[in-house]
């Protein structure tokens, strides 16, 4: 008995439907990435048919996508970092972003036969990846000038900060990237989830949605019900004891956790090695039957603790959720000093998944 992570496809269908209506002007890349953010790549590529095109991370999740028949544009956000890898992406016919210098050395060293559609990433900000404002020009026209390359090349950036309304940095950002945009006139994109709900201005040709595909926010303080989305992933398990202990009780490892009274406590079938946070402190909460109840004392390896002085009638084999529909995994994140996008990544391979459509 261990915990299954429920995947709603009509869930996601509709939060891309959400993200269209924010950005009606806009052309969709879905963000599948690291196993579309744990939800399962190969599963929900073909659920996102309303999406004009695909972007993962590394050449090898676009590779899985096209050898599983996919065969719609996908670009492939980090770009290639040596020559199989950019045979690869010519040979599936891929989309790349080009970030720095050693990819456009690689390029000019490895002439291809079909011309490669290329995404100019400039670092407006973020400092992660991407060029620096400085060197766009020269690195706009060694590509235009590399017989390899489509001649429409596009231009895109991160946004670092889109998740808190009050950064100054994203305006910043905006008006870096506009200044090339206007120079160069080509095709842009800009937003991520958050750029696409918190910020008109990055809402242009392209628009690249992760998170809220899957139903939680990434804006600070919201949720993704309160924006309109839907869960798409809900984990849930099963209650597989219930103990009566006195005052004074410790429960779990270390007894960080001593009962006030005398009390029931259920032990509920997920722990960390289902990808249920260890960091979970007492008081976050679990849906027991439907109803809000704290998790107490350590989270464990294959099981946690929960109060059920609320839940007199709590029985084994009652259904728990541990977050997904009722519960968001924006408030679970938070509670553990984590984001929900790190809670879907960590979803262990031994969780049975299953699928539902409406
Ligand atoms: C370049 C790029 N675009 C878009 C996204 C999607 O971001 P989000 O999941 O916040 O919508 C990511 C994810 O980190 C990314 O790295």
């Amino acid at each position: 008995m261990g915990p299954t992570a429920r995947i709603d496809l009509s869930a996601l269908r509709h939060n891309l439907q959400r993200a269209r209506e924010l950005a009606p002007g806009s052309r969709v890349y879905a963000v599948i990435k690291a196993n579309a953010y744990g939800h399962g790549m190969l599963r929900v590529a073909p659920h996102l048919a309303g999406a004009d095109a695909l972007a993962v991370a590394r050449v090898e999740e676009a590779v899985k996508l096209r050898q599983a028949g996919i065969d719609r544009p996908i670009l492939v956000l980090e770009g290639f970092f040596d020559a199989a890898e950019l045979a690869a992406a010519s040979h599936y016919r891929l989309e790349v972003a080009v970030q720095q210098p050693e990819q456009i050395a690689l390029l000019h060293d490895n002439p291809l036969s079909h011309p490669l559609t290329c995404w100019l990433k400039i670092d407006s900000g973020m400092h992660r990846l991407g060029f620096q404002p400085d060197a766009v020009e020269a690195a706009w026209q060694a590509l235009q000038d590399d017989p390899s390359v489509d001649k429409k090349v596009r231009l895109m950036t991160h946004l670092s900060s889109a998740d808190d309304l009050s950064d100054p940095a994203t305006p910043t950002q905006l008006a870096l990237f506009s200044r090339f945009a206007d120079r160069f006139g080509t095709e842009c994109s800009v937003a991520n989830s958050a750029g696409i709900i918190g910020w008109p201005e990055a809402r242009s040709d392209w628009i690249r949605p992760g998170i809220m595909l899957y139903g939680a926010s990434p804006m600070l303080g919201q949720t993704g019900e309160q924006i309109g989305l839907r869960s798409a992933m809900t984990l849930q398990s099963r209650l597989i004891a219930v103990n009566r202990f006195a005052k004074g009780s410790p429960i779990g490892y270390s007894g960080s956790w001593v009962c006030p009274e005398a009390m029931s406590v259920g032990v509920v079938a997920a722990g960390y090695g289902d990808g249920y946070p260890r960091h979970a402190p007492s008081g976050t909460p679990v849906l027991l039957n439907g109803q809000r109840v704290p998790l107490v004392g350590r989270v464990s390896m294959d099981m946690l603790n929960i109060d059920l002085r609320s839940q007199p009638d709590a029985k084994v084999g009652d259904p728990v959720t541990l977050w997904g529909e009722g519960l968001p995994a924006e408030e679970i994140a938070q509670h553990a000093g984590t984001i929900a996008y790190e809670l879907f990544c960590g979803v262990t391979q031994r969780v049975q998944f299953e699928e539902t459509n409406g």
